[in-house]
């Protein structure tokens, strides 16, 4: 397999080699300088533009590649593309308001060159093959699990299921026996409750491979200060940090890292968009305006607790896409039709797939 510093050494090899060859034709040096630095822009600009032109890319990568990598798990995935995630695009099944509405990625240069894609059932047990997934957090975050087992499990081992995922307020624990996947829910909708988990995690045995966060919804209903709410994440954000690099590493008795603990992937589910007049009491009316939802999506921005501003968690950014969505995709202005949370599924998926290529 001939992976992306190949491609860098044969360029370096190029740029150098190819004017020297050059200078043995009697090129000026100043000849030589200028086609060395042609020959650089050319090369620089093609790298940075290849993942942008899906057949291009799937050329260069097809032909250098000595391995099969026609199983879609097995595509390359640059880092680059986490960027394009989100870019999907929503369509009405039918032109009347009531329907439901369904979604692709936007079909244009950067998502077709990066490959993403639902992943089917199969394809998602593979990938999640023997990991743990935690999923802690509010209303939004029992919906994303929802989505989640739907993807996994046979549609007629479903109602059980969803009976005791949504029984009120409480945490939800599954075994997908025959794929190894263990699903955790934990019930908690206010930001200590989140920093609270990685206390337990980080003395248990094992950390999750997967961590799928969010809250916020209680502390803007019950709180309603964005400060307060910059202020805890920036507390959860400090947890999380602890568990990416350990204070103390274990030493065993060769002197070796005896654990082999890998932090996990972790996600950030964002607010949803609030549709205020649809909201179901008077209370919720009052506090849950645009103008306060703009200022808890500021405090999330602010406690950098996202990738983006250099904290742990990629952001699955529920707030697009439930608007990509619409009214029409909810019922009470604050929970969504099943899509929106698949949508943010099959991002993180997506993501998993990207980052699990650099890990290796
Ligand atoms: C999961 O992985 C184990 C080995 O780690 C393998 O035996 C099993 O067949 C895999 N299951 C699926 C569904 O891929
Ligand atoms: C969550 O945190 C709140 C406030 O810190 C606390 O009162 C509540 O008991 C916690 N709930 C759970 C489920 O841990
Ligand atoms: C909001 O929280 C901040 C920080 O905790 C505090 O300083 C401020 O007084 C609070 N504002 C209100 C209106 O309670
Ligand atoms: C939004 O809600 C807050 C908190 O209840 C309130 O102070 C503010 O006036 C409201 N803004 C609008 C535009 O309704």
């Amino acid at each position: 397999m001939v992976g992306p510093a190949q491609v860098g050494v044969l360029a370096a090899c190029v740029v150098l080699f190819v004017p020297m060859g050059m200078a043995g034709w009697h090129l000026s040096r100043n000849k030589m300088l200028f086609f060395s630095g042609a020959l650089f822009i050319t090369l620089a600009v093609g790298v940075h533009l290849t993942p942008y032109f899906p057949s291009l890319s799937q050329l260069l990568l097809s032909s250098l590649s000595s391995s099969p990598p026609h199983h879609p798990l097995h595509l390359p995935r640059p880092s680059t593309c986490l960027p394009f995630l989100h870019r999907l695009s929503w369509l009405p099944s039918s032109p009347t308001a009531s329907s439901p509405a369904l979604w692709q990625w936007a079909p244009s240069a950067p998502t077709l060159s990066c490959g993403f894609q639902r992943l089917s059932r199969l394809d998602a047990s593979d990938l999640l093959n023997g990991s743990w997934i935690l999923v802690a957090g509010d209303s939004q975050a029992r919906l994303f699990v929802l989505a989640l087992l739907r993807l996994l499990l046979d549609p007629a081992a479903m109602d059980p299921v969803e009976a005791d995922l949504f029984r009120r307020h409480s945490d939800y624990h599954i075994a997908v026996a025959d794929h190894g996947i263990k699903l955790d829910f934990v019930w908690a909708p206010f930001e200590p409750n989140l920093t609270a988990i990685f206390r337990d995690l980080r003395t248990g045995p094992r950390y999750p491979d997967v961590l799928v966060l969010g809250s916020g919804l209680w502390h803007m209903l019950h709180v309603t200060n964005s400060s307060e709410y910059g202020e805890s994440l920036v507390a959860v954000k400090k947890a999380a940090a602890s568990l990416v690099s350990p204070v103390s590493p274990e030493f065993g008795l060769d002197g070796i890292l005896a654990s082999s603990v890998q932090p996990p992937h972790m996600f950030w589910l964002g607010l949803p968009t609030l549709v205020t007049s649809m909201l179901n009491t008077e209370e919720k009316r009052e506090r849950m305006n645009r103008t306060v939802w703009e200022a808890y999506d500021r405090g999330v921005g602010e406690s950098k607790i996202l990738k983006r501003s250099g904290g742990p968690f990629l952001l699955l950014n529920i707030g697009l896409l439930s608007r990509g969505c619409g009214r029409r995709c909810t019922a009470d202005g604050m929970h969504y039709d099943g899509v929106v949370y698949e949508a943010a599924l099959h991002i993180m998926l997506n993501a998993l797939l990207i980052e699990s290529q650099q890990r290796i």
